[in-house]
């Protein structure tokens, strides 16, 4: 049984914290989450009991750090089942999606090769890209999306069209749409094309069960926030044998066997790439993140979010005003629009109301050309978002009316 007050007292920012003077509605999940107490008791419990750097000193303190990554890196690693040396610490999804483009593609793409992605895709997985083709002069294409979804078709086809592809780049699940792919298809796609497949797991791994090994994916990227966890902090899972091809992104202590005159000797993956020294306090966070997730279940999570977004749908659709961009999702994500208010008016509205909703392009800023709409709002839940709030959004949604009237009337 789903305990939803059980959870929400597990987490501070949940306990009567108000905004505009009304009860705090946090529908913007998508962008970041809570903590629980837990989470936050083991960053504090560094800076208050275990400070010390890691792999740097031969004393008690520093051993227990070391001890401490190596349990957080297991405990990711098992979280989406991959080996523990997969698992290479970054400051989140974008370092992520950058140490391929950078610790890959530069390497390994030339002129006239080809990166496939989607307009649909978030900043993150488009702008490391295009720095790559810029470098290589290899350029980018993409997909013909099929009903706004980057499905196994559309990148079947996709190899028809382009013959050079090396690279696909899709987030698992969309942080506009919420559309999950079939990445387990696409992966086989890509890899019976020569090509390799790069899944930005930033809006599945925190809502769903991922298996890296059942994917069969090249990369997985995803950061703590979205998951419970500390900001500053996520993973870059890679198959090892990639890993151990790949160049070093960032350089410095912690990562070289040695250097002298003669150039550098780096350690083998995850190592070579985690240069200077770790966010050891988040390391520590993201294993009691990890901890909570598995506490609750990964699949109650996921049909928590279902079941939030049927409830949700359900009371919103047979509102003419209201557009929804992505009715058959069925994730913790709705994107809509009330027919002539402006995106950014509507999340300035709900904000006066005390409810936290994002509105624009949402770092996915080639979405326009898909929606064919410039701007949305965006709601998105997670695993302590009640039914209650859903209702309290959906009735100022509702009675939001024309936004001036709001504004000036009520
Ligand atoms: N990518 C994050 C979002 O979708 C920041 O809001």
């Amino acid at each position: 049984m789903y305990d939803i007050d059980k959870i929400r007292s597990d987490f501070p920012m949940l306990q009567d914290k108000k905004m505009q003077g009304k009860p705090l509605v946090y529908l913007d999940n998508a962008s970041t989450t809570f903590k629980p107490y837990s989470v936050i008791n083991a960053i504090n419990k560094y800076y208050l009991e275990m400070n010390a750097n890691s792999h740097r000193g031969d004393y008690d303190l520093c051993y227990n750090m070391d001890v401490e990554v190596l349990l957080s890196r297991k405990a990711i690693a098992k979280f989406i089942n991959s080996e523990v040396n997969e698992v290479v610490f970054t400051s989140g999804d974008t370092e992520s999606l950058n140490l391929v483009a950078y610790g890959y593609a530069l390497d390994n793409l030339k002129k006239g090769d080809q990166i496939l992605i989607s307009e649909t895709e978030h900043a993150s997985n488009v702008l490391p890209w295009y720095r790559i083709c810029e470098l290589t002069g290899a350029e980018m294409c993409f997909l013909d999306l099929e009903n706004n979804r980057a499905t196994v078709n559309s990148v079947s086809n996709a190899f028809k069209k382009y013959k050079n592809i090396k690279i696909v780049a899709l987030a698992h699940v969309g942080n506009v749409l919420g559309y999950e792919i079939n990445a387990k298809e696409i992966a086989s796609i890509c890899h019976s094309n020569g090509a390799i497949f790069v899944l930005d797991g930033a809006q599945s791994v925190p809502h769903m069960p991922v298996d890296f090994k059942d994917l069969d994916v090249d990369f997985l990227s995803f950061s703590a926030h979205k998951m419970c966890g500390p900001t500053g902090i996520g993973c870059l899972v890679g198959k090892y044998d990639l890993l151990q091809k790949m160049s070093t992104f960032h350089s410095g202590g912690g990562m070289n066997v040695k250097f002298d005159k003669e150039g550098v000797i780096p350690l083998d993956a995850p190592a070579k790439f985690e240069a200077g020294t770790l966010n050891l306090s988040a390391i520590m966070g993201f294993r009691a993140a990890i901890e909570y997730l598995e506490k609750i279940g990964m699949d109650n999570i996921h049909k928590h979010d279902v079941e939030l977004f049927d409830y949700a749908i359900s009371k919103l659709e047979n509102h003419d005003n209201i557009i929804i961009y992505n009715k058959d999702a069925r994730s913790g994500i709705i994107s809509f629009n009330i027919k002539g208010v402006f995106a950014q008016d509507e999340a300035t509205l709900l904000n006066s109301k005390g409810i936290a909703v994002r509105s624009g392009q949402h770092c996915a800023k080639m979405i326009d050309d898909v929606i064919k709409t410039p701007a949305t709002v965006r709601m998105s839940t997670y695993l302590y978002t009640s039914k209650e709030e859903i209702d309290i959004f959906v009735e100022n949604l509702i009675n939001g009316g024309d936004i001036l009237d709001a504004y000036f009337f009520n």
